[in-house]
C-alpha cells in the first residue's frame, strides 16, 4: 500500500515528514527507527531538532539504524555518515549515543561487518520505522539497479551515477568513495512502516515509476510497492515533474 501526500514545496515535506516520524515516537518512545542522510531528510532533521528544543520530543529511548555508509571510510571524515548525523540531528537531541547505530565504515572485514549490522537488526526484530530518500536512479539505500539485488545488509560498488550525483559534497568525483555498506532491501521491507521523501525535478523520474502496478530491480524503489504500509511525501516538482 503505497500512501501518496504531495505537497507544494521542500519546507512542507520537511515538515509533513517531521510530523509523522514526531507522532510515531510519542506513540512508542522506545522506537526502532531507521534513518538516513543525503540532502532530503535535512530540513525534517532540523525541525526535529526544534521540537526537541522545544520540548516537544524526547528521544531518550528512541533507537536508530542507519541505512547506509560509504566503505571504507574514516568516522573523522568530514563526508561519512556517521558524521552527517551526528551534526545534522544526533549532536542537538538527548538520544545516547549508544542509542544510535551505522554500519561502521572503518570496519577491516566489509562482509564480516554486513553480517554483523544485520545480525544486530534481526536481534531487536527489525525497523518499526524506516526513513528513505530516493536516488535519481531509483535506489533506496545504496541498493542500486541491476538484475538482482541482495535482501540483506551488505557491500555493494556505487554506480558511476551515485558517484557523480553525490560528488558534489567531495573535492572531486576521484574522492568518492566507490562502495558502500548498506541495508539490502530485505532488511528495509521487514521494517513495519515505510516513510520515503522526494524533492525537487531531478527525482521525478525515479517517483513516477512508483505510480503504476510494475515493480523491476532496475528501478529498487519500485519493490516498495509490495510492502503493506509506505508513505511517499514528495514536493510538487517531485510529483508532476
Ligand atoms: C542515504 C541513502 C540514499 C539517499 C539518496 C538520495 O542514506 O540511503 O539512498 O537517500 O541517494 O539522496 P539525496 O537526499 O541527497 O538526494
Amino acid at each position: 500500500m503505497m500512501n501518496w501526500i504531495v505537497v507544494n514545496d521542500e519546507k512542507e515535506m520537511a515538515k509533513a515528514g517531521a510530523d509523522f516520524l514526531l507522532s510515531r515516537i510519542i506513540n512508542k518512545p522506545e522506537l526502532l527507527l531507521g534513518l538516513a542522510t543525503g540532502s532530503t531528510p535535512v530540513g525534517m532533521y532540523r525541525l526535529m531538532i526544534e521540537a526537541y528544543r522545544k520540548g516537544e520530543a524526547d528521544f531518550s529511548r528512541v533507537r536508530t539504524y542507519n541505512l547506509d555508509e560509504y566503505y571504507p571510510i574514516l568516522k573523522s571524515d568530514v563526508n561519512s555518515y556517521v558524521r552527517f548525523m551526528r551534526k545534522n540531528l544526533f549532536d542537538h537531541i538527548n538520544i545516547p549515543r549508544e542509542n544510535t547505530h551505522l554500519p561502521n565504515g572503518e570496519a577491516k572485514d566489509g562482509e564480516a561487518e554486513a553480517k554483523a549490522y544485520e545480525a544486530m537488526i534481526a536481534e531487536v526484530g527489525y525497523m518499526d520505522v524506516q526513513l528513505l530518500g530516493i536516488g535519481q536512479n531509483g535506489h533506496i539505500g545504496f541498493n542500486e539497479p541491476d538484475d538482482k539485488l541482495c535482501v540483506n545488509t551488505h557491500v555493494t560498488a556505487l554506480t558511476e551515477n551515485t558517484v557523480a550525483a553525490n560528488a558534489r559534497f567531495f573535492d572531486s568525483p576521484d574522492c568518492v568513495p566507490k562502495h558502500a555498506l548498506t541495508m539490502g532491501i530485505g532488511t528495509i521491507m521487514k521494517a513495519k512502516e515505510i516513510l520515503l521523501l522526494a524533492n525537487g525535478k531531478n527525482k521525478h523520474a525515479a517517483i513516477e515509476a512508483l505510480k503504476d502496478d510494475t515493480v523491476t530491480t532496475a528501478i529498487p524503489a519500485t519493490l516498495l510497492k509490495l510492502h503493506p504500509n509506505v508513505t511517499i511525501v514528495c514536493d510538487k516538482a517531485a510529483f508532476e515533474g
